[in-house]
């Protein structure tokens, strides 16, 4: 049985549906909002990290389970302010270091890592093994989830800036507000000098199920999942306009070194993550930013 934890999030999303489309697999999907969700197969489960009780019912069940696959998604990203930087300690660490503890074991576990445990501008894409220099406290909390999961017998994928159409009614990804605000005849102002590994959800879905499946993968204690090209977020709206069919002139390109609304804090222009692992392990030539639903 595949158990995804954050199964209504973006990622969680398209895993969910590369899972319902491509395996027989059972599957329990968790998350804080199940209200809407559609049961089918698919068993969906309530359940908030950051509550113990709902935590425990949550571990209890899957307990209950004989092979375990198992993807834990939840992550808190904005730890700037101070009241956040608590629901951020407890949702990245207290509540993945507890459910942990509670588990009986698995088949098979990855939890999800970010490129921003580096943050040194580099023209050479990040191996796996390369030193990390974490950005800030979302990427200082991964990395203890990493070193956690190393403790565990948990598997890691990192994983670069990700784009792509939410499947959730009730939830929007940038990606759907360039196509809404570009509709709606609105500008948007995008980096043109900064470059990331950028990948689309489903392909990142895809591929991480394929590593799951993947015996030779199991040797790997960390595998980078990440497109060939180094992206912009500007070459990447530019993409999304041409295969929408919207006006490529309200796609603005801004430096960094003029931008004072986008980002508060400095972020470095170029940070890659070499994908070779991942091409050898899946057996794929190519690996790149996918604009196909
Ligand atoms: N998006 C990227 O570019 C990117 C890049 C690198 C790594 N990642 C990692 O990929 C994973 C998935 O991220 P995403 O892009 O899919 O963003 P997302 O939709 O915001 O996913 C975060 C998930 O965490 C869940 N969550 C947060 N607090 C929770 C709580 N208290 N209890 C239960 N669930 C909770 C959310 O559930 P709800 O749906 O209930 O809010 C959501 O499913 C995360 O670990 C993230 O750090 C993302």
């Amino acid at each position: 049985m595949y158990v995804v934890i954050g199964a209504g999030g973006f990622l969680g999303s398209y895993l969910i549906k590369n899972l319902t489309e491509k395996t027989d697999e059972e599957i329990l999907a968790a998350s804080r909002d199940v209200k809407n969700a559609v049961e089918g197969r698919i068993r969906w489960v309530h359940c908030d990290v950051l509550n113990d009780t709902s935590l425990h019912s949550l571990t209890q069940r899957i307990n209950r389970e004989r092979k375990r696959k198992i993807i834990w998604l939840p992550a808190f990203f904005n730890t700037c302010k101070a009241y956040d930087r608590y629901v951020a300690w407890n949702t990245n660490i207290t509540a993945y270091a507890k459910f942990i503890g509670m588990l009986e074991g698995f088949e098979v576990f990855y939890s999800i890592s970010t490129d921003m445990v580096f943050s040194k501008d580099s023209d050479i894409p990040y191996r796996e093994d390369a030193a990390v220099s974490p950005l800030n406290d979302y990427a200082r909390h991964k990395l203890a989830e990493e070193a956690m999961a190393a403790a565990a017998g948990i598997h890691i994928v990192r994983l670069p800036v990700m784009m792509g159409r939410s499947l959730s009614p009730y939830k929007k990804h940038f990606f759907d507000e360039i196509i809404e605000n570009n509709r709606r005849g609105l500008g948007m102002k995008f980096f043109m000098d900064s470059w990331r590994s950028i990948i689309d959800f489903n392909t990142a879905a895809e591929a991480l199920l394929e590593l799951m499946e993947s015996r030779e993968a199991s040797a790997y204690r960390i595998v980078n999942i990440a497109g060939d090209e180094a992206l912009s977020k500007y070459d990447a709206a530019l993409r999304i306009a041409k295969k929408y069919d919207l006006d490529t002139s309200r796609i603005l390109p801004v430096s960094m070194k003029d931008d004072t609304e986008i980002w508060k804090e400095r972020r470095p222009g170029k940070i890659l993550l070499d994908n070779t692992l991942v091409k050898k392990l899946l057996h794929r030539a190519e690996l790149k930013f996918s604009l196909c639903e």
